[in-house]
């Protein structure tokens, strides 16, 4: 397997103000919310020679296979307050909200994506009773577009790439369709900076969990990145001046926007086509707003080929986890990173130590999981209850 493992120049000790206590209040009243599973992963920990290592599992989040509805459900929501000047207040369950808006009718929500965000931004819609249109990269797989269309979205492929994808949906604004994007862009930056805000539920309940369980905090905390606005997520809460944990961020090889930034000095653009199975990965910019948290809060950045990948989610369902391709990502990663001499030169011992990696997404694609893993999606981790 081939791996690129570099320090991070451009680290600092910037910290940033923690996100709105509104946002975890606000989840709360979206439909089917709980928190996700933290789990205890110990024979991949004894492999990796690391104390502990929890895997904080994204993959059933309201009912959707990906974290990216925590972002895009917040955003939505506070796009819609600018756009109507006012919040939509009262409202308890989605149902009111809906009813609430309902004199916006027609209205649409626009996104690109490479799959999960556009999901989370198509169900957004349906539950609000609004259109949705999604701009998608040419090569997407069947199984992504469809799910979308099944939430009753309008998908558009665009002929290139996520890049070429992007530049398509923000052509949609207008006085009745709110462009949701989880990347951003000169001119476009409150949004996107919204959906970082959303993500950060998902370390509140990490820290909730691990507080209410007695265990340690990690030590060393492993995110996927394809435009860093998760990254950018994880950033706001482990370096908003309390626990500071070691970071190291994955992308695919052929995508490590990140990494080549951080390398050149400031933000640059890695060229497609970005053919990684890792696809919530294949991105060649940086997100403008994310880049001043990534380059300053990330520790290490590291390269993963797809061969790495696919053994992360072997690993993953052994220990009862259903991790899509970008999923597995960040076990990926952790393994690169450990195995690295000049890393681990300089990262402590962790033997004795915990180790947290962030599955963000479950079987997306289930023929291309079955594929990989050798079992469908839905044989992993079953759980039998004898009935008498
Ligand atoms: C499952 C999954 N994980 C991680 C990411 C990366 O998030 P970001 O683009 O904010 O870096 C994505 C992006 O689409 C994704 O779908």
């Amino acid at each position: 397997m081939t791996t690129k493992v570099t320090p991070n120049p451009l680290r600092d000790d910037e910290v940033w103000p923690a996100p709105p206590a509104a946002i975890a209040s606000f989840h709360r009243r979206m439909p089917a919310y709980s928190p996700t599973l933290l789990l205890d992963a110990p024979e991949v920990a004894e492999d990796l020679g690391v104390g502990r290592l929890l895997v904080k599992a994204e993959t059933r989040r309201m009912g959707l296979p990906s974290f990216k509805i925590l972002g895009a459900s917040w955003a939505t929501y506070q796009a819609i307050c600018a756009h109507i000047g006012t919040e939509p207040e009262p409202w308890g369950n989605i149902n009111e909200l809906a009813a609430n808006l309902s004199y916006l009718k027609p209205f649409k929500l626009a996104t690109a994506t490479d799959g999960n965000h556009g999901r989370a931004v198509s169900f957004m819609a349906r539950l609000l009773g609004f259109d949705a249109h999604i701009f998608v990269p040419a090569g997407m797989a069947s199984a992504r577009i469809q799910a979308m269309e099944n939430e009753g979205a309008v998908v558009t492929i665009v002929d290139g790439d996520y890049d070429d994808a992007v530049a398509s949906s923000a052509l949609e604004a207008s006085e009745t369709c709110l462009v949701i994007s989880d990347t951003s862009w000169p001119g476009y930056e409150t949004i996107p900076a919204q959906v970082i805000e959303g993500y950060t539920t998902i370390f509140t309940e990490i820290d909730e969990a691990i507080d209410s369980s007695g265990l340690d905090h990690p030590d060393l905390v492993v995110v996927p990145m394809g435009v860093g606005a998760f990254m950018a997520a994880a950033i706001t809460h482990y370096r908003s001046g309390g626990r500071s944990p070691i970071v190291a961020g994955v992308e695919p090889l052929d995508a490590n926007c990140v990494q080549a930034s951080a390398l050149a000095g400031d933000l640059a653009h890695v060229p497609g086509p970005h053919r990684s199975i890792m696809v919530g990965l294949n991105c060649g910019m940086p997100s403008l707003i994310a880049w001043p948290r990534l380059r300053s809060g990330v520790d290490w950045l590291v390269a993963v080929d797809d061969d790495a990948a696919r053994a992360a989610m072997r690993d993953l369902a052994n220990s009862a986890v259903v991790a899509g391709e970008t999923g597995a990502a960040s076990l990926a990663g952790l393994r690169a990173l450990l195995g690295n001499e000049a890393a681990s030169a300089k990262i402590p011992d962790m033997s004795d130590k915990t180790a947290l990696v962030i599955v963000t997404e479950g079987a997306t694609d289930p023929a291309a999981y079955e594929d990989v893993v050798g079992r469908p999606h839905d044989s992993i981790g079953r759980v039998l209850t004898a009935m008498r």
